[in-house]
């Protein structure tokens, strides 16, 4: 049922592969650039980790370009500190049978000597039920699941439980990228789809979606939603969303990561600001229809005098540390950390920041120093 809502381009309901669109590359590239930095910073404490292909696919778009699990297996092999990794198991689950097939093919093809210490498995099953009896299992044997970063990518809403995102994330160091179609869930909200909807968000508080008669504010309380659920529900502690906007403008979907420590969102968000440097995790692929779709500004970026703003807001009148300003720029701002911020408010006309401990050059904000704000 669910194939007959796909956005469109997307796939059809009888191909086993399907063209690439510039958002997936989008998404693929961000996908990538967090492994390269997730693998070595988890690596470097835990044993094993796990990387989760919920909704797999086929590994090999119509083009030849490689699927997600390619570009997961492929960042772990070519890593330049794949030695240190102690474990990584790379777990691929997919409902269709000849794309759950195809990827056992495609992966025998592109990894046929893997080194020890990485392991893959394709499970032609549904995302789910696979999960829920996985980690039943553990329970049982009074077993933890080991670190795991979940990649749920799925065409649209369904089979998807709020509530088994919670059950996983409730291990230690485990987290999130989710294909939040939003706009599936706006064009389908009715009574209908209701039990679907009410696994999706671990509530019924979408139906007051339903009256809203604007369309922007629609899309914007179901992604709340979704966002304060993945909190509450899902116990992630940072939620953080990346609107992808299609050749009509239209939101296409929301990737919506959920992670229960701050070194994981800064990661994320470098990942995804390597993708869009304009730093407002809106990617279009209209306007950069015809030409790369990496916004590379490397100017001064135009987002540091909005991220001062944010900042000096936050600490106006105030002493902090350093350390203080680069959580709450992670934590509770759009953008990446970058001392050009700080460089930006002191050499402000009158200067935002006043003293500077423990520097021994102008405009430099050494790890430890405390910063003083004018009021
Ligand atoms: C958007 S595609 C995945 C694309 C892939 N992640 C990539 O980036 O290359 C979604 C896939 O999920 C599969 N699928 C749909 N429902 C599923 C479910 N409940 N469990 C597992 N796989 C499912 C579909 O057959 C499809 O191949």
């Amino acid at each position: 049922m669910i194939l007959s809502l796909e956005v469109k381009g997307l796939s059809n309901e009888s191909s086993v592969v399907w063209s690439i669109e510039p958002h997936t590359q989008a998404k693929h590239e961000i996908l990538g650039n967090y492994l390269k930095a997730w693998f070595p910073i988890l690596s470097s404490w835990a044993g094993r980790i796990i990387y989760l292909d919920g909704f797999a696919g086929p590994g090999v778009y119509s083009g030849g370009e490689d699927g997600s699990p390619v570009i997961a297996l492929q960042t772990a092999v070519g890593h330049t500190l794949r030695m240190r990794f102690k474990e990584i198991v790379f777990y691929f689950i997919e409902k269709d049978p000849d794309r759950a097939k195809m990827l056992t093919e495609v992966l025998k093809k592109r990894f046929p000597n893997l080194p020890k210490n990485i392991t893959y498995r394709v499970q032609g099953a549904e995302f789910a039920p696979t999960l829920e009896q996985v980690l039943t299992e553990l329970e049982k044997r009074e077993s933890k699941l080991a670190p795991t970063f979940a990649f749920l990518d799925p065409f649209g809403f369904s089979g998807l439980p709020m509530k088994l995102i919670g059950r996983m994330m409730s291990y230690d160091s485990c987290e999130v990228l989710i294909t939040f179609m939003a706009g599936f869930v706006k064009r389908f909200l009715d009574e209908l789809r209701a039990p679907v909807l009410n696994e999706l968000f671990a509530s019924e508080e979408w139906k007051q979606a339903c009256d809203m008669g604007d369309p922007d504010k629609h899309l914007r309380f179901l992604l709340d939603l979704y966002e304060r659920q993945l909190r509450n529900v899902g116990g992630a502690k940072y939620v953080r969303s990346f609107g992808m906007i299609g050749p009509q403008n239209q939101l296409i979907y929301y990737l919506v990561y959920g992670t229960k420590h701050l070194r994981g969102l800064e990661v994320m968000k470098e990942a995804m600001c390597k993708v869009d440097r304009r730093g407002t995790y809106t990617f279009s692929d209209f306007t950069d229809v015809d030409q790369t779709y990496i916004i590379d500004y490397t100017e001064e970026p135009h987002w540091i005098p909005k991220a001062a703003e944010m900042v000096y807001n936050e600490f106006k009148g105030k002493s902090v540390s350093e350390d203080a300003i680069h959580q709450f720029v992670i934590a509770s701002t759009p953008f990446i950390y970058r001392k050009s911020v700080l460089e930006y408010l002191e050499k402000d006309s009158p200067p935002k920041i006043i003293k500077v401990t423990e520097r021994k050059k102008r405009f430099s904000y050494p790890k430890g120093c405390v910063i003083t704000f004018c009021k």
